[in-house]
């Protein structure tokens, strides 16, 4: 999505063509700097040609010194989607810009390149941030200054009670929402906070730091200029008003800045990706100072964090405050995202052979989740990526709308069993996206990708996961079955190859809803009502990654995959499709034979598959779910 042009940076794309003309092609001139990387929250522009999907923005801004400081000035480098995979940078880097050298100006002129890619060359990381916003064992105590701005003669949007109330002492807040989403390990407290305002900034004028120099006019922008002299007199007004020591001797300190309505900005709110330097940047926009969600969006990216999202839509995963909150309050992190930052550990991490061991329950398969908020130890980590087979990694969990934590998930999400793709790493680097692709009730089943391998049953093929129970508000039964055939066709191996319920079926069965087969990425199979958002259509399935002959020498992941979405214009996807439901549980056609004998007694669990054999099949489907 394009924002509209301003009359500022038409101003500036004419002079620019103008010396253009005069210029010299084909020279290059380079900046070194400090890297911030900005990430975009627009909640009201939806992309009509993209029909009204969110589609996010990041910009790189550029500080030409050598550690970001209060005395630092940055200038845009360039804005769009995907910025971070695009370039691979993050915030704090140290980089080189190239540019074209289409002016010979040298004085006095930054160039704020509001208009972005034509003239950028490329960006060269030369030192990468010092990581730490990832949790790893010592609590992290987050700082912030928070300045309340006033300026054009617009009213401040709030004033400093109302912030200190919402981050601090509502009985939802920022402060809980770090300390109850992130159990504990990281603390955004009122004693290392300090809210100020109103500040007045002048509405247009220069601003300096010494070393460089910039014209702002907030009346008719929201630049990087405009942004940096809010951020510039609110820090040189605290530090008048003595806060000078605690900014000097406050890493990780969150900058934020409440702004008046009117400002002419595009966004909701604009955050830094990570805290890489000692400091990191936040505007939120006056009609949301007071959103709760909307402030941990902004906040979740100095963390670190990606959006979440779902089909097509960047933030369309309702589930997590980096996706989209469709009311205030807590609306925690996803399991993928708690696993970037180091706050929540996995019940098992799960490969295809292990995924048919037993479970936490002593079945085969079978894992009894509890709801993330009674516990960090959360999720089951599904990675089928081998060297030679790229498949998504998946995570399983249960939500719930607890009293202090996810109290705001939407009706038709809670008690829920969640899959999410997340393909990223709990590293400082990783911008990785997570991708909710199902939420499933009691006997719904998601189906995965499948990777044909057969008969190999140490990589690819894929995964069943099927919903056996849920008491709600506590946890959730369910059964995991990696088949290695869609349709099976190795009928006296005493195995179920497909995961159908039936050892040796090599019938497909004629009761088996076509969804389960025929699409190998499922939204949805909740019989439930759609969640509030039109689950976003997907464009095409998602290709399997061709199953590539083994090759002795493993070959490294790509640098980065493919990003999930949007090219500028994708194809508008069908209005609303159907969601596909699942009338039984898993089809469960008339079985040939008896189902598969060791039906477990509940007292003693079955025998232990042995490590060295391939590990019995499982019997997802053919006992019916506990009533
Ligand atoms: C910030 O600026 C003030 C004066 O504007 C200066 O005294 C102080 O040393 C600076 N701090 C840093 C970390 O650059
Ligand atoms: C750029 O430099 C060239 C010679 O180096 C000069 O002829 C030209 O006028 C200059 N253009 C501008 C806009 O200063
Ligand atoms: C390229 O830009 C540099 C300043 O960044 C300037 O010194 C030089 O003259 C420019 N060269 C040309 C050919 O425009
Ligand atoms: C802050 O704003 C609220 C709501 O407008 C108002 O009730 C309150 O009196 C204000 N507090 C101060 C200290 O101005
Ligand atoms: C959760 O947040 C609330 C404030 O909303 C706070 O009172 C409570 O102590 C927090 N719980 C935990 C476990 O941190
Ligand atoms: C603030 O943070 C510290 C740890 O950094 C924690 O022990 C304390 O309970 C927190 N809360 C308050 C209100 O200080
Ligand atoms: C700058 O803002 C002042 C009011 O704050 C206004 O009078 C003046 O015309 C503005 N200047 C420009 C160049 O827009
Ligand atoms: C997934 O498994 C592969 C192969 O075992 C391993 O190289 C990779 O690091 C794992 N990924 C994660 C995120 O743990
Ligand atoms: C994860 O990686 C797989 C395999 O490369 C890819 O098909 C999938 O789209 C990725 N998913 C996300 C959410 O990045
Ligand atoms: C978790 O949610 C359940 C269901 O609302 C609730 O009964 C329980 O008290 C919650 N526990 C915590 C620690 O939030
Ligand atoms: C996503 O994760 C993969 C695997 O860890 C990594 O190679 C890739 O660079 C990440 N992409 C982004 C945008 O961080
Ligand atoms: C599997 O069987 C279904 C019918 O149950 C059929 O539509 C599908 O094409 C078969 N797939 C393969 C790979 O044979």
């Amino acid at each position: 999505m394009k924002p509209q042009p301003t009359v500022a940076n038409m101003h500036l794309s004419i002079s620019f063509l103008l010396t253009a003309l005069l210029a010299f092609t084909n020279v290059v001139k380079a900046e070194t700097g400090i890297a911030e990387v900005m990430s975009a929250l627009y909640i009201d522009n939806r992309d009509l040609q993209c029909d009204r999907i969110h589609i996010g923005k990041d910009f790189i801004y550029l500080s030409p010194s050598e550690e970001i400081t209060n005395t630092t000035a940055w200038s845009q480098v360039v804005e769009g989607p995907d910025l971070t995979s695009k370039y691979n940078v993050r915030s704090g880097d140290r980089i080189r810009v190239t540019y074209k050298n289409t002016t010979n100006s040298t004085t006095g002129s930054r160039r704020l390149l509001l208009t972005p890619d034509e003239d950028l060359v490329s960006i060269d990381v030369l030192q990468t941030a010092v990581p730490h916003e990832i949790f790893t064992g010592t609590q992290i105590r987050v700082r912030s200054m928070i300045y309340i701005i006033k300026t054009c003669g617009w009213e401040a949007s709030a004033n400093v009670t109302q912030i200190q109330n919402m981050y601090f002492q509502a009985a939802n807040s920022i402060s809980g929402y770090h300390t109850n989403c992130t159990y504990g390990k990281v603390t955004f407290n009122s004693s290392d906070s300090i809210v100020f305002g109103p500040v007045e900034v002048p509405c247009n004028g220069t601003v300096s730091n010494g070393i460089l120099t910039y014209n702002f006019d907030a009346s008719i922008n929201c630049g990087s200029a405009e942004q940096f002299a809010w951020r510039t007199y609110a820090e040189n007004a605290a530090r008048a008003a003595g806060h000078g020591a605690f900014m000097d001797a406050a890493p990780r300190r969150r900058i934020v800045h409440i702004l008046p309505r009117e400002v002419k900005c595009p966004w909701a709110g604009l955050g830094s990706v990570g805290c890489g330097g000692s400091t990191c940047t936040v505007y939120i926009k006056g009609a949301y100072a007071l959103s709760l969600t909307v402030n941990m969006h902004e906040l979740g990216h100095t963390q670190g964090l990606s959006h979440a999202g779902r089909g097509y839509d960047e933030y369309g995963d309702y589930s997590d405050v980096m996706g989209t909150a469709s009311s205030e309050g807590y609306l925690c992190m996803n399991v993928g995202n708690q696993f970037r930052v180091g706050w929540n550990t996995m019940l098992a991490n799960l490969n295809t052979v292990t995924t048919n061991n037993p479970g936490n329950t002593g079945l085969v398969g079978r894992w009894v989740i509890p709801a993330t908020n009674l516990t960090e130890n959360n999720a089951l980590f599904l990675n089928y990526s081998t060297p030679t087979v790229r498949f998504p990694n998946m995570f399983v969990s249960f939500r719930t709308r607890g009293p202090l934590y996810d109290n705001v998930m939407p009706t038709n999400l809670m008690d829920q069993v969640f899959v999410h793709q997340f393909n990223g790493t709990a590293s400082e680097r990783d911008y990785n996206r997570t991708l909710l692709v199902a939420t499933l009730v009691t006997n719904g089943v998601y189906t995965s990708p499948f990777v044909d391998r057969y008969p190999d049953t140490t990589s690819g093929g894929g995964v069943k996961i099927r919903v056996v129970s849920i008491t709600p508000g506590v946890s959730a039964t369910v059964q995991l079955c990696h088949f290695t055939q869609l349709n099976e066709t190795t009928c006296n191996d005493g195995i179920d190859n497909d995961c159908d319920g039936i050892i040796d079926n090599c019938v497909p069965p004629a009761s088996v809803s076509p969804v389960v087969y025929s699409s190998p990425q499922l939204s949805s199979l909740s019989p439930t009502p759609t969640p509030p958002p039109p689950s976003p259509p997907l464009r095409s399935p998602p290709k399997s990654p061709p199953s590539p002959p083994p090759s002795p020498a493993p070959r490294p992941p790509p640098k980065s995959p493919p990003s999930p979405p949007p090219s500028p214009a994708p194809r508008p996807p069908p209005k609303s499709p159907p969601i596909p439901k699942l009338k039984s549980p898993l089809p469960r056609p008339s079985p040939r034979r008896p189902p598969p004998s060791p039906r477990p007694p509940k007292a003693s669990p079955p025998p232990r598959p042995s490590v060295r054999k391939p590990p019995p099949k499982s019997t997802a489907t053919s006992r019916p779910p506990p009533s």
